[in-house]
């Protein structure tokens, strides 16, 4: 479908394609923002997206999601609770999206305990849903935004399953941050346990549980014209470089400013 603000921009578009080759018109095209819809600019006609969304029951995603833990670990159960059961309710395209590939989200992405795999892989099924804030899908990127501080400030796991594969109670901890490394290790020192322990990855297939709940709740909001965003931080926009909020930590009292915009 073609709007008035894509057709002014067409014939120049063409020409960047035939004078310049296609990393160039990449460059290009990105520099005219938010007025040229992603699926054009890299996939052509043929992509649909976003994808059509019917309401889940959070309880049972969750229940999904801790059993895929243990099959493909966080990222990926986390998209397979969700995908899994549109498969089902909806069919093509989840029929084919190959959940199985985000695997790698495991430990913060290949365990180098960069961003945990549960909001990675809540925020790749809320942007497949939602759509991109470059075609004007403000709500995808706000409920990752929300799935990013509710990780960050939620005592996690908040979900315990039915059938758990431990009976030990686990201690819950509150991370600041999202990232896999941060998260993982605050509940390894609370829980005195090593990485590979039995509690260790109980704890995490609990976390991503909780975080295919809390995706699934966000999305039903969304479905029923409810959904109004909770996140109240953005780096970028308070501090001039992207960033969480837990600056002190990691830099102490003598958080570093950035260079600020040339007046
Ligand atoms: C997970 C740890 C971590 C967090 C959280 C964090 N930083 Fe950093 N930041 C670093 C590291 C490491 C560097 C690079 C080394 C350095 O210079 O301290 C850095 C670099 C910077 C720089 C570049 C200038 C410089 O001195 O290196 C700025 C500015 C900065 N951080 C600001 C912030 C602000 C503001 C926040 C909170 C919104 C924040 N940081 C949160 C770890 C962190």
């Amino acid at each position: 479908m073609k709007d008035d603000k894509e057709s002014v921009f067409e014939p120049s578009r063409r020409k960047i394609l035939i004078g310049t080759g296609a990393l160039a018109a990449g460059v290009a095209l990105s520099q005219l923002g938010g007025l040229v819809k992603k699926a054009e600019a890299t996939g052509g006609k043929t992509e649909k997206w976003p994808w059509p969304y019917e309401k889940l029951d959070p309880a049972k995603t969750a229940e999904i999601c801790y059993n895929e833990w243990y099959r493909v670990f966080c990222g990926a159960a986390v998209i397979n609770s969700v995908v899994g059961q549109l498969r089902e309710k909806v069919g093509e395209p989840y029929t084919s999206f190959p959940a199985d590939a985000f695997l790698f989200l495991e430990g913060g992405q290949v365990g180098w305990g960069t961003i945990c795999g549960s909001p990675a892989g809540a925020n790749i099924v809320a942007n497949l849903i939602i759509g991109p804030r470059t075609a004007g899908a403000h709500e995808g990127h706000a409920i990752s935004a929300d799935i990013m501080q509710w990780y960050s400030e939620t005592a996690l796991p908040t979900f315990t399953p039915q059938n758990p594969k431990l009976t030990a109670k686990l201690p819950t901890t509150v991370s600041e941050s999202p990232l896999c490394h941060i998260s993982v290790g605050k509940w390894m020192k609370e829980a005195n346990q090593p990485l590979k322990s039995a509690e260790r990855k109980d704890r995490c297939a609990r976390v991503a549980a909780s975080t295919a709940y809390r995706l699934v709740e966000l999305l039903n909001d969304w479905h029923d014209g409810k959904y109004e965003s909770t996140a109240t931080f953005s780096s970028a926009s308070e501090n001039g470089i992207t960033g969480q909020f837990n600056c002190m930590e990691c830099h102490g009292d003598d958080v570093p400013e950035a260079p600020q915009p040339k007046a």
